[in-house]
């Protein structure tokens, strides 16, 4: 069973206050917290483990290319994946996304072809896939949400056509909560030969992920949402993707030679992995998998989903508000408007802001979402797992605040 108030206590950020408010962070889907041991791992390795990695062949680069190279093995069990080779580093979700457009489908897909995600992705899972349908011109199919929110397994497995070739889909939405069955979606596209790319951007923060039992082809996630630094994060591609795969970036180390009029590649990992890597950031989220895993994914889960419905018992009797996403399977992201439109979502987010309450407020990177929301705009309270029922209480308190000022 988690223990709340010792988890919070390993959370520097969580004892400031906010115009002498307590803080209230709920914008844990925009980015999370790091715990000390983050912090520390980080200071630690720019204050006495510090080198660039695969290059050196003195003490401090060795030790810190054993380093970073750990937390891919630490990933791999994270993910479930089956061989380390198979996970490689990124600056996050985008980047991951990206080399799946430019690396796999780039040469795999033509005019077309047909992509199906889901109207709910956000765009770092819209824009690659612009690109390609404006640079060859492949098709992208739109999945709706139901009208609760949902994004339905069947849903997708439906508008599987003869022309689907990749299903692109989130794990989590960013602005619904809404959890999709990707499990069932990926199986029957690995039956189809259909490629899938999973965006676990969200998910990963709250569930246990196992990507051999999801069967799908790649899988990303970002690290600065899991507790751990910017800049740092992984996909998972499934080793029998690798021969359709030409490289993504260009430089250092994912090559094997380079000659004048000729050049070979490094292999996966490494042939995806250009440059000198994100090398602190890195090793930072291999601390920060490790926090989660001491606390233990199972208790998190447990915790998380108590607290979300001591969330939804309060939020939902509000009744000047609007919910978007209430399907019965979401996790702890809630989005709102005031009804009648009494004030902008950013307004609200900005009075809130001055009880110490930290909520996102915006069209959340998900403007094909806002569109058939009919919304330009939701307020966003997304949790994590050092939220507690204070943190409920502060925000209710603030929006009924909120409310007053316009009733
Ligand atoms: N993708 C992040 C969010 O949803 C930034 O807020």
């Amino acid at each position: 069973m988690l223990d709340i108030n010792s988890v919070r206590k390993e959370f520097p950020i969580l004892k400031k206050k906010i115009r002498g408010k307590p803080l209230c962070y709920l914008d844990n889907g925009a980015s999370a917290q790091k715990p000390k041991v983050v912090i520390d791992t980080i200071s630690k390795g720019y204050q006495s483990e510090y080198a660039n990695v695969h290059r050196g062949l003195h003490f401090l680069s060795n030790l810190a290319t054993d380093k970073f190279e750990s937390v891919r093995d630490k990933i791999k069990n994270f993910l479930g994946a089956k061989d380390d080779k198979e996970i490689v580093f990124t600056s996050g979700s985008t980047e991951g996304i990206n080399l799946v457009a430019y690396s796999w489908a780039r040469n795999n897909l033509k005019k077309d072809d047909e992509i199906l995600l889901s109207i709910a992705e956000h765009h770092s899972n819209i824009v690659p896939w612009h690109f390609l349908r404006e640079k060859i011109g492949v098709k992208l199919k739109w999945i709706e949400p139901r009208e609760d929110g949902s994004i339905n397994a069947d849903d997708v497995i439906n508008s599987i056509g003869s022309d689907t070739k990749l299903i692109t889909i989130t794990h989590m939405s960013n602005v619904l909560g809404s959890v999709v069955d990707v499990k069932k979606i990926c199986r029957i596209a690995r039956n189809k030969q259909i490629v899938t790319l999973i965006d676990g951007s969200q998910s990963i923060v709250h569930m246990p992920i196992n990507v051999s039992e999801l069967c799908c082809d790649f899988f990303v996630f970002t690290g600065h949402k899991l507790y751990g630094p910017s800049a740092s994060g992984a996909i998972y591609i499934n080793q029998n993707r690798f021969d359709e795969m030409e490289p993504f970036l260009g430089g250092g180390s994912m090559i094997n030679f380079v000659g004048k009029e000729n050049i070979t590649y490094n292999k996966a990992p490494h042939k995806f992995e250009a440059g000198t890597p994100a090398i602190i950031p890195i090793i930072g989220l291999g601390a920060a998998i490790d926090f989660v895993l001491s606390i233990g994914q199972e208790n998190i889960v447990e915790y998380e989903n108590r607290l979300i419905k001591y969330a939804k018992d309060r939020l939902y009797n509000l009744d000047f508000l609007n919910f978007q996403g209430i399907s019965i399977d979401k996790g702890g992201i809630f989005s709102f408007t005031m009804k009648g439109n009494k004030l902008h979502p950013h307004d609200i987010a900005t009075i809130v802001d001055q009880n110490g309450v930290a909520v996102r407020a915006g069209h959340h990177c998900a403007q094909p979402l806002m569109d058939h929301l009919g919304l330009s705009a939701t307020c966003r309270a997304s949790l994590a797992l050092y939220n507690n029922e204070d943190d409920i209480d502060q925000l209710i308190d603030s929006l009924n605040f909120t409310s007053s000022l316009v009733s």
